[in-house]
């Protein structure tokens, strides 16, 4: 049986995408796409696909907690058992974090711990990095903190701007996610004392390092 899987975005949703692409193949079954942004292009993906979405608005709430708590109603009422993080860019509270530890997964455009937050591309450039790159880790309390699961490292040119160094940051992005959803769909991938676990081995604390 596939893993019933819920996405949460709040952009693009091209991550969303190569899970669409390749969700039979890799086991899992996106059961729903969730946005806190109604004007999320990943929304018209997921309705491409046939996916039923739904939208839960920061704007409509008055606290994190408030928020969190109908994103969790939503996630529950799709009855998911894998959430992924993909481009969703709230900060959420520990209860929230806490409710799907060790089953929910987010994707960061650094090799963590280095960048966390935002605008990694510039600062990874602007402090004249020879590697750049992305991550997949577990989401805990701590922001971009959980433990990492794949890192998929992107080599900076000297030639490369922003853009060009995202878009080939982008790249990887789309290969690892759908990895980490398969391992965790075939129940490879655990998550014990804060350490990420595949077949029952611990993965280094910096993660499977992926290369194409
Ligand atoms: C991705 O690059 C992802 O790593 C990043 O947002 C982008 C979403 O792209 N996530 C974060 O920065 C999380 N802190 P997408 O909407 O096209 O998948």
């Amino acid at each position: 049986m596939a893993t019933r899987t819920v996405v949460i975005i709040s952009g693009s949703g091209s991550n969303l995408q190569a899970l669409i692409d390749r969700a039979e193949e890799i086991g899992i079954e996106i059961c729903g796409v969730i946005s806190n942004r109604e004007d999320a292009y990943g929304l018209q993906r997921a309705q491409r696909a046939g996916i039923a979405t739904a939208l839960v608005d920061h704007r409509q709430f008055d606290s994190r907690e408030s928020f969190d708590a109908t994103l969790a109603e939503t996630i529950d009422g799709m009855q998911a058992e894998l959430v992924i993080l993909a481009g969703f860019m709230r900060i959420l509270t520990p209860e929230f974090t806490r409710r799907y530890e060790g089953r929910m997964l987010n994707i960061h455009p650094s090799l963590l711990p280095k960048y966390r937050g935002l605008h990694t591309h510039k600062r990874a450039l602007e402090a004249g990095e020879q590697w750049h790159g992305a991550t997949i880790h577990f989401v805990t309390e701590e922001l971009d903190g959980g433990a990492n699961i794949i890192q998929a490292p992107v080599a900076i040119n000297s030639s490369d701007s922003e853009e060009t160094l995202a878009a080939r940051v982008h790249g990887v992005e789309h290969r690892i996610y759908p990895l980490a959803a398969q391992w965790f769909a075939e129940g490879r991938l655990r998550l014990q004392e804060g350490r990420a676990y595949l077949d029952g081995a611990p993965l280094p604390t910096e993660g499977y390092q992926y290369h194409d």
